[in-house]
């Protein structure tokens, strides 16, 4: 008998079909559970596809052979498809449990941006590279200041009217009334010509105090910035080219300045200057006048040798104008929409 006798094409057909079945159900695998929970069943020792082998004894002889080698032929291939779909399953399971346990970093922020310096700083750091630029250092001095040097040696003596002005914020340190927060720049004067000897050009920018109800022209803390030059020869003239020369430094070619007759305690004569902005218009900027002749002798500057002027003015009043700032309280609420637009 040979190989295509109906008894061997019965079994040959059967394991094709039975392989047929088993390869479908492999593909329909839902998981690696799934297929390795079913191996056994489809083509294990126990499987009706397995099975078959016992029938390959019911055969003639000479058909034996070829029935095995297709019998074979059939385990060789579900058992190498389960192997495929194994490795299959595997991977797309992997890449299923990578996806779960990705962490969604989408809401993680930019990193943020640089910061800036404050306008205020900006605003004090160039008036001190314009004065720097005309020669002058710069000075400090404390927050914290002695009666005597805030009005004393400025020439206000107890009960000058001229105290009025500034409403002074007391510190309870010391003697009663002894000790304030400096209301002006200007009692760094005293401490430069204190503890340098002329010539002096020095400007000393900072914060300042006055017991003030905080509105949109007006805050209790502001800052200023004061002007001192002593030498030999100084004259009215040489302040008044000062302010001219800040004047078209600070603000451009198109801009010009005056003095305006006006009083201070520790200057005389003094004045208030203003800057004329180039539509005509003027803006009054600060104090000046010649440094008082016992302002310089009660600071140990000799008044018979030396001369000079002084001058101050409010730093946030003009970065203000600068910027068009038109209340002052935004400069202190620390809105960085607000802060970031300089
Ligand atoms: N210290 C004065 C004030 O705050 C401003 C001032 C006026 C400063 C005249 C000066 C000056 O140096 O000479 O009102």
């Amino acid at each position: 008998m040979s190989a295509d006798t109906p008894g061997a094409e019965d079994l040959q057909a059967e394991a094709r079909s039975l392989a047929a079945a088993v390869l479908a159900a492999l593909s329909a695998a839902a998981g690696t559970a799934e297929l390795t929970a079913a191996r056994a069943g489809l083509f294990g020792k126990g499987s009706p596809l397995a099975g078959l082998r016992r029938r390959l004894g019911s055969l003639p002889p000479a058909d034996r052979p070829a029935a095995g080698r297709a019998l074979s032929g059939a385990l060789a291939e579900v058992e190498e498809r389960y192997e495929s779909r194994l490795a299959e399953l595997r991977a797309s399971e992997r890449r299923g449990l990578l996806e779960a346990e990705r962490l969604d970093l989408t809401e993680l922020r930019e990193p943020p941006p640089p910061g800036r310096l404050h306008v205020i700083t900006q605003t004090q750091r160039r008036l001190e590279d314009v004065f720097c630029a005309m020669g002058y250092t710069v000075a400090e001095g404390p927050e914290i200041e002695t009666e005597w040097h805030n009005f004393g040696a400025l020439n206000f003596p107890p009960g000058h009217p001229a105290r009025d002005m500034y409403d002074t914020l007391y510190v309870d340190h010391g003697a009663p009334g002894s000790t304030l927060l400096r209301t002006h720049t200007s009692p760094v004067q005293v401490r430069v010509m204190q503890g340098q000897s002329p010539p002096l050009f020095v400007v000393a920018p900072g914060r300042c105090y006055r017991q003030d109800t905080a509105d949109a022209t007006h805050m209790p803390v502001f800052h200023q910035i004061e002007g001192l030059v002593i030498d030999e020869d100084i004259t009215l003239g040489d302040l008044a080219g000062a302010i001219e020369t800040f004047t078209t430094a600070y603000f451009g070619p198109g801009f010009t300045s005056r003095l305006r007759p006006s009083y201070f305690p520790f200057t005389e004569p003094s004045a208030e200057f203003d800057v004329q902005r180039p539509d005509g218009t003027w803006l009054e900027l600060g104090g000046c006048g010649m440094v008082h002749p016992s302002v310089l002798e009660v600071c140990g500057v000799d008044p018979e040798r030396w001369s000079g002027f002084a001058f101050g003015f409010g730093i946030d009043r003009l970065a203000m104008l600068r910027y068009g700032i038109d209340d002052l309280r935004d400069l202190w609420t620390n809105d960085v929409r607000f802060l970031e637009q300089f």
